[in-house]
């Protein structure tokens, strides 16, 4: 009990905080992946028409099957995981803070808190994101600063409108 309390409310929770963080990135990128294989190839596992029409198709749809087997992108789980290892720390200091500098749960604190997560918790966390991935891809940092402005700006308004798709 002495190392669970300390994991979750003690001297520990950093690296408690850290790990879950990047092990949530890996889960969520896994879960990800399986989805948009799912989503690309469902078809196959419920064609909708088993006419070949020409030669042509019958070529395609052996393509299909012979690339159409899952493969997992572990480079992209990696890249999420680590970049999930870095907003961690984030989290919890922000977050840690957050409670010092605003202490409570009454209503008005609530609203003050969630506007202060939302105005920089959520872009921080966002710019880390991109910027790490892009970091990680070997991005040229000009092009890292377009694609963040462009990407930071819809991930933010879609987490205002709690549409965090
Ligand atoms: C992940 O990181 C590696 C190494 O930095 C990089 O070569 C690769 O392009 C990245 N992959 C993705 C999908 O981000």
């Amino acid at each position: 009990m002495g190392i669970l309390r300390q994991l979750l409310f003690g001297k520990y929770l950093l690296i408690t905080n850290t790990v879950s963080c990047g092990l949530m990135m890996a889960a969520g990128d896994v879960i990800q992946q399986r989805s948009e294989y799912w989503k690309k190839y469902s078809h196959k596992y419920f064609p909708t028409s088993v006419i070949a029409a020409s030669p042509e198709d019958e070529e395609t749809t052996a393509i299909i099957s012979s690339t159409s087997m899952y493969g997992h992108d572990y480079a992209r789980t990696r890249n999420m995981t680590v970049v999930g290892l870095i907003q961690g720390p984030f989290h919890h200091w922000f977050y840690t803070i957050l409670d010092r500098v605003l202490p409570g749960r009454s209503a008005k604190l609530i609203v003050k808190k969630t506007l202060l997560d939302q105005s920089i918790a959520s872009p921080t966390c966002l710019a880390i994101f991109f910027v790490g991935l892009g970091i990680l891809e070997h991005c040229k940092s000009e092009e890292i600063c377009k694609e963040l402005k462009l990407k930071l700006k819809i991930r933010w308004i879609k987490g205002c409108l709690l549409l965090d798709v």
